[in-house]
């Protein structure tokens, strides 16, 4: 199970770091927008909208009448509000909320892996379409963070895909490997903890497991001086 007090908790306080250092989620959001190949639509939600990468992307590259963001995180409003003035915010878990609305469009970059059954959310956001509507995600697959999931054991959450493709019309679905290089071990830990990704688990790391995990890393994941951490991004675009 998903702790999601302590993804708010870590969500929140990643708010102020989160933009300088969640480059993988930015290109995520770039590609994601470029696979919606229609640019006009009515009403859009966006869920897991955090400081607004996506919400940056959608105001740039569509045009709609009302739009609609939701984070289980309430500080995210006033980000939003910056880039799309007009939105209504939708405060709550995506898992659990229920806007009595339906969409044009309902797209989230890089949330719907924080979910406990994301099948079941899948299908709710599938339901909260408008005939011809469009729902396009971005999520984490299974070789997610694999470094770090092996080194600290930590549990692992998967997409099934195969499972989407017997259910819904995909019209589309990719699968990225981007691997990304720090100087030191400990500096991947700050990166999670500036993107919120630490969330995962509430590790505690006493100094003596901070220096096994420094050691145990270097000695594992380190090419050409550097030590490398594998993001997995999946791609999916459903139609009604
Ligand atoms: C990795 S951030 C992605 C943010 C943004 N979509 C982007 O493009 O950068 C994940 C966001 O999803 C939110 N989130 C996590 N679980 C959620 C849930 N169950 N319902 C709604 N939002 C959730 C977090 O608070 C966080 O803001």
């Amino acid at each position: 199970m998903i702790d999601k007090t302590l993804v708010k908790k870590r969500f929140k306080k990643s708010l102020k770091t989160y933009n300088e250092n969640a480059f993988v989620q930015k290109h995520m959001a770039e590609k994601l927008i470029s696979l919606i190949n229609k640019n006009k639509f009515n009403k859009v939600l966006e869920a897991g909208c955090s400081t607004g990468i996506l919400t940056e992307k959608i105001k740039e590259n569509i045009k709609f009448e009302h739009f609609y963001a939701n984070d289980i995180v309430s500080d995210s409003k006033t980000y939003i509000e910056r880039i799309i003035p007009e939105v209504k915010f939708i405060t709550g878990d995506i898992e659990e909320v229920e806007t009595g609305e339906k969409y044009d469009l309902i797209i989230s970059n890089a949330c719907l892996q924080w979910c406990n059954d994301i099948d079941n959310v899948i299908k709710k956001l599938y339901d909260m379409l408008l005939s011809d509507g469009i729902l396009a995600f971005s999520v984490f697959g299974d070789e997610n963070l694999k470094e770090l999931v092996s080194i600290l054991n930590l549990p692992k959450r998967n997409i099934n895909l195969d499972v989407l493709k017997n259910n819904f019309d995909i019209v589309y679905t990719e699968t990225e490997k981007v691997k990304i290089y720090f100087d030191k071990p400990k500096d991947i830990l700050t990166h999670l903890k500036y993107t919120g990704a630490n969330a995962l688990t509430e590790f505690k790391f006493t100094k003596s497991i901070l220096n096994k995990f420094e050691t145990d890393y270097k000695n594992m994941y380190t090419e050409n001086g550097k030590v490398y951490l594998t993001y997995n991004p999946v791609y999916v675009v459903i139609t009604k």
